[in-house]
């Protein structure tokens, strides 16, 4: 395929992200490292009224909103179409139509300014994140991965290769917080609702916590969710009031300390000096606060991406592009979307 990357082979390139996987239509603008722009068109507020992400109200949404959102990045940024160096885009995973109108788009816009498509993997994409937060940030380091979708701790050896230490056995974080906000009667999506709450509560709840020295680095959230589900329907078969900011707030605590803990386990086993995180639920308050508090006392360094850039954005598809394009690694224009695109599989 004729990419120009010949002519193009940029140390610093500028590099566009298209990101349409679920129910934000995003288009960041980076040149190397450096953000230059980071726009986002969400439809979560049409999807609340649903209580989830309703496929074809995504797809409608996105189709809506990509050449608007595109256009903003660029003009944010200051940077006409034809200065482009590469498209990167999500190819997977995520719901189908809403990958294909991200999709579809870059591949137009690749082929018609005759430069590089490359397709990116999304849970990449919050892996590299933290490149952009710190340019300073070099591998081997250790990554929370904590999303709607994944949990998992990962050990970068270098930008382009990892090794999974170990992920859920169950439900993702991002889901128990998506369901336990609906046994709250709190809206979609439920993770900074919950979070909001918890502020008001404390952890008087007893719930159970996952076994520290069981299943390595793996995680289970199935039996907090059920347990959260039964002290509240416990408490109204008993006519016993309870605290909704009480039980948010120590669900909040058994779901993430665990992740610190096992977060910064993995650090010094594989003695590294860098800690980072990535996805959604790591625009928690509290997550963040834990992590840089067990990291400050073991001594390591922690870079997290901006809050805005942990739940899904552009930047973060522009930055894994970034480290493909170094790669050389480009996308043929036949390149399909995968809905469930698993986390170890290599790029395209
Ligand atoms: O990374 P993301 O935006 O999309 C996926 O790739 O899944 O993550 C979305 C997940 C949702 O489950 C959402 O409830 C959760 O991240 N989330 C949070 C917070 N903000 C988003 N969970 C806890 N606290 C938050 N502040
Ligand atoms: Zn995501």
């Amino acid at each position: 395929m004729s990419c120009g990357f010949e002519e193009n082979n940029l140390r610093d390139p500028l590099i566009l992200g298209i990101e349409s996987s679920c129910d934000d239509t995003a288009a960041a603008v980076i040149r190397g490292r450096e953000l230059l722009s980071d726009e986002i068109i969400s439809s979560a507020q049409i999807q609340a009224k649903f209580g989830g992400v309703v496929p074809e109200i995504a797809s409608r949404a996105h189709t809506d909103a990509v050449s608007e959102v595109v256009a903003r990045a660029l003009a944010a940024a200051n940077v006409k179409k034809e200065e482009l160096n590469a498209v990167a885009v999500t190819y997977g995973a995520g719901l189908l139509g809403a990958l294909l109108v991200g999709l579809s788009f870059a591949k137009g816009l690749a082929y018609a300014l005759n430069i590089p498509l490359i397709a990116v993997n999304h849970i990449r994409g919050h892996l590299a994140a933290a490149y952009l937060e710190d340019k300073t940030l070099r591998p081997p380091f250790v990554t929370l991965l904590c999303s709607g979708g994944h949990t998992a701790v990962l050990y970068a050896k270098t930008e382009t290769e990892f090794e999974v230490l170990g992920g859920t056995r169950d439900d993702a974080a991002g889901e128990a917080f998506d369901k336990v906000a609906r046994v709250l009667s709190l809206p979609y999506p439920g993770g900074p609702h919950v979070e909001a709450l918890a502020r008001e509560g404390s952890p008087s709840v007893p719930l159970p916590r996952m076994l520290k020295g069981v299943g390595g680095y793996d995680f289970s959230y199935s039996g907090l969710k059920t347990a959260v589900i039964n002290y509240v329907h416990n408490a109204e078969q008993r006519g016993e009031s309870w605290s909704r900011a009480d039980l948010a707030c120590s669900f909040q605590h058994a779901a993430l300390d665990i992740l610190v803990e096992k977060t910064v386990q993995a650090a010094r086993e594989k003695a590294v000096q860098t800690v980072t995180a990535g996805g959604g639920v790591v625009a928690n308050g509290y997550l963040r606060e834990r992590l840089q508090e067990e990291c400050d006392r073991a001594g390591l360094r922690l870079v997290l991406p901006a809050k805005k850039r942990c739940t899904d954005n552009g930047a973060m598809i522009a930055a894994e592009g970034l480290i493909r394009y170094r790669a050389g690694e480009f996308s043929p224009l036949s390149v399909n979307a995968s809905p469930s695109l698993p986390l170890r599989r290599s790029p395209i």
